[in-house]
């Protein structure tokens, strides 16, 4: 008799410890900081791994700033590298600037590469202006198969001098 209360408590412990083991994982793309800092920020906040996309192209300089610009306005792809694959995670988290006012190419190369079918996804984006949020229902678009929780966008002067740390919670909550 002992023995069953016993086993069945263990059995309690494992399936509410099955609820709470929710996996996320952060995938970024920064080209000088910003969005690597909420990444970080967020992946603290939800124990997620977190994984840096790196764009094979070189986008540092004058020249590649002006071609980054053209690369991302014409749609194109690029060659990119990241560690995790997805597919081990319920909860995707993916996050990157917006060049030219339209999704980057390490981004949408990133996004035709995996498969997100049936996965829980959420977007974040700091950028110049709020163009965010015209990027999000184009991010949406591009992931048909997913389930979207959330998406958190934040503007350059914002990011840079105040206090968001309130929105960045809630949005965490969200995906959480
Ligand atoms: C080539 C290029 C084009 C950009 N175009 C836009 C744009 O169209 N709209 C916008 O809001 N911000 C634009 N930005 C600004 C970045 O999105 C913004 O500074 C962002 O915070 C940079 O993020 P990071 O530090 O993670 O790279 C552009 C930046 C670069 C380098």
């Amino acid at each position: 008799m002992k023995s069953t209360v016993i086993q069945s408590s263990f059995y309690d412990e494992q399936e509410s410890s099955s609820c709470d083991s929710m996996s996320y994982l952060v995938v970024y793309y920064s080209r000088t900081g910003n969005n690597r800092t909420l990444a970080e920020a967020i992946a603290k906040g939800l124990s997620a791994d977190a994984d840096e996309i790196v764009d094979k192209k070189n986008r540092k300089g004058r020249l590649n700033w002006l071609r980054a610009g053209s690369d991302s306005r014409g749609g194109k792809l690029t060659e990119i590298e990241y560690q995790k694959n997805p597919q081990d995670y319920d909860t995707i988290i993916i996050g990157a600037p917006i060049w030219a006012f339209n999704p980057i190419p390490p981004i949408r190369t990133y996004l035709q590469e995996v498969d997100l079918k049936g996965k829980r996804v959420a977007f974040f984006i700091c950028s110049q202006t709020e163009a965010y949020n015209e990027m999000f229902p184009q991010l949406i678009e591009m992931t048909p198969d997913s389930e979207h929780i959330a998406n958190f966008g934040i503007q350059d002067k914002r990011f840079k001098n105040e206090d968001y740390s309130a929105e960045l919670e809630a949005f965490i909550d969200k995906v959480r």
